[in-house]
């Protein structure tokens, strides 16, 4: 024990204080929203993991303490504050943005809400989670608080995460992680779909204890689930092995979830568990299910075997299950599963088994599609470089022109299937620009209409505006430009291919 306590110190001065940027030396990013901003980060008691202020990662909301009487030593430092957006309208978007990520890999990400309080309105608000520029949940926050999950695999080197006023109360955060997987876990995460946790089951242990890092290298949460009354616990010290001596474990569930589970205490009933399909939403109508279901063989005293049904139907094809003696099997679906309204599955002995069903964990996830597809790397580098030359507030966080109904404000962009967005229009009038024309417009290489009317605009008009093929209009009325018009747009005006105002 000391000896394993000096190593997990040992551990913690490497996660902790060789971390620069965003991401530690696990690849995590552990985000405590709403810091004040004179504190910087620390180190979470529970799982040893450096969590840093938000500052970094968004520029918009205020942060708050939760009210007093929910300031509870009991509950942990991260829940202390919030980060909230007041003030914004149904439709308002909030984001954050994680870079430093690896692009095209999978990744969990996890969000957390406490309310406590903390604007003193007492009222719980209901509002929407995007992921990248994909719906991912609706929040409807309770009084014990909320925590929503994706595996998503990140298309880019960055990730936005963004929370959407929907007209029922302000969204707030209290905490954001997100830890890298590897591809090969989680198959059914892939680029046209995500997997948003439903539950994480660690049957059999003690109501207190949720494993999750540094037990789960991927710091999953594992929620413990008994009940006395129906189900007995076996548990074992032993190592459980993984399966993965075959190469091909793709979800590993740590080892002391897999050293407990629980068997009926009526050795002749069925270990049954069932989940309510989600109301359908507009943005996911009829969400699917997928579930991992983790078994090994604690007690080795007979012949133990059992069929698994779903609302009465028998799964795996009709065969029947017999769990490894200390060897994780998982058993999953392969492909969404879509049922009317409940979820029921039962482990039921077959004939021949002398002892009854048993079971070590589950997963449970539903499916979402995550096909719409973000502008182009280089053309959000080139709007980003023009917000932050000019400043913009507006409302430019987020992927710019995805998803349709969020793209920014002043931004018109096109949209054609599976390719990504491209701006196309730019109206930044009566904006209080000043200082040059940015070089960077001539990146948006879809440009049709540009209007950066009634601003304070100095120096020339760029030669490179000429280059991009599709401008029809430019407006540059009532600025302190200087200089003569570069030739080529001239020539387009001259030919009629382009509108240019133009009164200095
Ligand atoms: C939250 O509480 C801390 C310490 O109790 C205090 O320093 C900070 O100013 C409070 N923040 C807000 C936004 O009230
Ligand atoms: C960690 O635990 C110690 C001792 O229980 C406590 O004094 C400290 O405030 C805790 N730190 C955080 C960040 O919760
Ligand atoms: C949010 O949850 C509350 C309590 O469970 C429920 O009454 C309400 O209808 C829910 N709101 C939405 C928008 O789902
Ligand atoms: C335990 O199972 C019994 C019988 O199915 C059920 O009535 C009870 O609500 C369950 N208890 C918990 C805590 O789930
Ligand atoms: C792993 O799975 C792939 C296909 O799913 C299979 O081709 C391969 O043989 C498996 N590897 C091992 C070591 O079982
Ligand atoms: C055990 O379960 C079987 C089948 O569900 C039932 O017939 C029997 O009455 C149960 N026995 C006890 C002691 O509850
Ligand atoms: C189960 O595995 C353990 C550890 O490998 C071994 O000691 C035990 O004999 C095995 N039991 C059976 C019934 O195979
Ligand atoms: C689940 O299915 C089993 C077997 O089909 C059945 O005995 C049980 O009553 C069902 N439970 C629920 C809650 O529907
Ligand atoms: C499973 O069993 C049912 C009848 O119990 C049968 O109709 C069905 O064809 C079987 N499926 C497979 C894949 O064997
Ligand atoms: C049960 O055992 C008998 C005799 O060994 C065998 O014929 C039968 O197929 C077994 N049934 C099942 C469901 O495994
Ligand atoms: C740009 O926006 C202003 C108002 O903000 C509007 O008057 C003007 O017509 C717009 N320009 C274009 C090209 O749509
Ligand atoms: C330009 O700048 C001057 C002073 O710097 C300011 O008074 C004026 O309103 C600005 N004009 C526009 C169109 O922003």
């Amino acid at each position: 024990m000391a000896a394993r306590r000096w190593l997990l110190l040992l551990f913690v001065g490497l996660a902790g204080g060789g971390a620069h940027g965003q991401v530690d030396n696990l690849g995590f990013v552990s985000i405590d929203c709403g810091l004040p901003e004179n504190v910087v980060g620390y180190v979470d008691n529970d799982t040893k993991l450096r969590y840093v202020s938000d500052m970094g990662f968004i520029d918009t909301g205020t942060n708050h303490n939760l009210s007093a009487e929910y300031l509870k030593p009991s509950i942990g430092r991260i829940w202390h504050t919030v980060r909230s957006f007041a003030g914004g309208s149904a439709g308002a978007r909030s984001c954050y943005t994680v870079r430093s990520l690896v692009s095209g890999l999978k990744y969990l990400v996890r969000a957390g809400f406490i309310y406590g309080n903390y604007d003193g309105l007492n009222r719980l608000p209901v509002f929407d989670l995007h992921i990248g520029v994909n719906y991912w949940q609706t929040i409807n926050v309770s009084v014990a608080g909320v925590m929503a999950e994706i595996i998503t695999v990140v298309p880019g080197d960055s990730m936005h995460m963004c929370l959407v006023n929907t007209g029922s109360g302000t969204p707030f955060i209290s905490s954001l992680d997100v830890r890298p997987l590897e591809n090969k876990f989680y198959p059914h995460a892939d680029e046209s779909q995500g997997l948003v946790l439903v539950s994480r089951t660690n049957f059999g242990a003690s109501d207190t204890t949720f494993v999750r890092y540094p037990e789960d290298r991927f710091d999953r949460i594992w929620s413990p689930w008994s009940n006395s009354t129906i189900w007995s616990v076996i548990s074992t010290t032993e190592k459980v092995q993984n399966s993965a001596t075959n190469g091909n474990d793709t979800f590993e569930p740590p080892l002391p979830v897999m050293q407990t589970a629980i068997t009926p205490i009526n050795s002749s009933s069925p270990i049954d568990f069932t989940w309510d399909a989600q109301a359908s939403t507009t943005n996911n109508p009829k969400p699917g299910y997928v579930w991992m279901l983790h078994f090994a063989e604690l007690q080795p005293t007979g012949v133990r075997q059992f069929y698994i049904s779903l609302n009465g139907k028998s799964w795996l094809m009709n065969g029947s299950c017999t769990p490894n003696n200390l060897s994780t099997t998982t058993l999953y679906s392969t492909k969404p599963v879509y049922a009317s309204n409940q979820y029921n599955i039962s482990l039921d002995a077959t004939v021949n088994s002398t002892l009854p069903p048993i079971i070590n964990a589950a997963e449970i996830y539903s499916v979402i599609p995550t096909t719409n597809i973000a502008t182009t790397v280089q053309e959000v580098s080139a709007i980003s470089a023009i917000r932050e030359k000019y400043r913009v507030k507006k409302n430019w966080m987020g992927d710019p022109c995805a998803p349709k109904n969020f793209v920014w404000n002043g931004l018109r962009c096109s949209y054609a299937a599976s390719s990504p967005p491209t701006v196309t229009g730019l109206n930044l009038s009566s904006s209080g620009l000043s200082g040059n024309v940015s070089s960077s417009l001539a990146s948006l290489r879809g440009l049709q209409y540009l209007d950066l009317s009634h601003n304070n605009l100095t120096g020339s008009i760029p030669e490179s505006l000429s280059q991009l093929p599709s401008l029809v209009f430019l407006d540059f009325t009532t600025n302190q430009l200087s200089g003569s018009i570069p030739s080529a747009l001239l020539k387009r005006t001259q030919d009629g291919s382009l509108t240019l105002k133009l009164i200095w």
